[in-house]
């Protein structure tokens, strides 16, 4: 059950998707459910002045909620990368993949804010998309790798990698494929050292038996500097690749680490 929230007083241009009210009110308990879509809008807003960054990529930057310590972090997308990114559907993507296989942890998506007419704060006025999710406490492999940072005590190499393989490829099984498996979209959780995946804003469904995850596919990428829209081809590695070059990243870390 999905429940819709449209906001009328405060910020007529946004609309919140609120996926889990009850994991909403167990986390924050003293604020009703409007209280805590005014929140979200608040921090659509206001994330960047603060200065708690949990990571960035290609489209967004990924902001903690520390005042409260809820556990939930937010994926700001600002920036007109892929077009087709939408939170909404990245959001369901982590919502079927979790009901697949909760071997490997996926974030709970916990809501989706789409705002327009946001200040952008470079002068302009533009559209946002937010994704509110668990946070993962831990670091991607992209981190462990480039500040040789140490693996939790917990950390093996064969399990992480069994995990991860057996993960992949349940859920190719079932018809869903990541796409994007590189160093900063796979995390090792802090506590148990195991894999986490997040980021399926480039994920797909497949849908017929026909239908190829990695067919070549047309994309309008904004040239940062000229702010030009091009037509590019992008095409996609499969996840299983991914994967064995995580895998070999991986052995030169623990090689360092014994
Ligand atoms: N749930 C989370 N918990 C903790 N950190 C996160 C979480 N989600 C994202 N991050 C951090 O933020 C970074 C950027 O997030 P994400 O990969 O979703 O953005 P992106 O712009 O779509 O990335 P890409 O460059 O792969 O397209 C991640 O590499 C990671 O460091
Ligand atoms: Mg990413």
């Amino acid at each position: 059950m999905c429940y819709y929230f449209y906001m009328t007083e405060r910020h007529p241009n946004f609309d919140v998707l609120l996926k889990h009210p009850e994991k909403v009110e167990k986390r924050y308990p003293e604020l009703h459910t409007e209280d805590f879509e005014d929140r979200l809008c608040d921090l659509a807003e206001e994330l960047f002045i603060k200065q708690n960054e949990l990571g960035t990529g290609k489209s967004a930057d990924v902001f903690r909620d520390d005042q409260k310590n809820a556990g939930f972090c937010y994926k700001v997308v600002d920036r007109q990368g892929f077009l087709d990114h939408d939170t909404e559907i990245e959001m369901s993507f982590m919502e079927k993949v979790r009901d697949i296989d909760d071997s490997v942890f996926v974030p709970e998506p916990i809501a989706s804010i789409k705002a327009r007419g946001v200040d952008k704060g470079d002068g302009k006025r533009g559209s946002r998309q937010v994704l509110v999710m668990d946070e993962v406490y831990g670091n991607t492999i992209a981190y462990v790798c480039t500040h040789r940072e140490k693996l939790p005590e917990n950390y093996d190499h064969d399990r992480f990698f069994s995990l991860l393989n057996n993960f992949i490829s349940n859920i190719n099984k079932n018809g869903i494929y990541h796409r994007d498996l590189h160093a900063g979209n796979v995390m090792i959780d802090n506590e148990t050292g195991n894999p986490a995946v997040i980021d399926f804003g480039r994920s797909f469904e497949r849908v017929l038996v026909d239908d190829n995850p990695y067919k070549p596919e047309e994309m309008y990428i904004k040239d940062e500097i000229t702010g030009r829209r091009e037509k590019t081809i992008v095409t996609f590695k499969s996840d299983e690749s991914w994967v064995r070059d995580l895998e070999k990243m991986m052995r030169g870390v623990k090689s360092l680490t014994d």
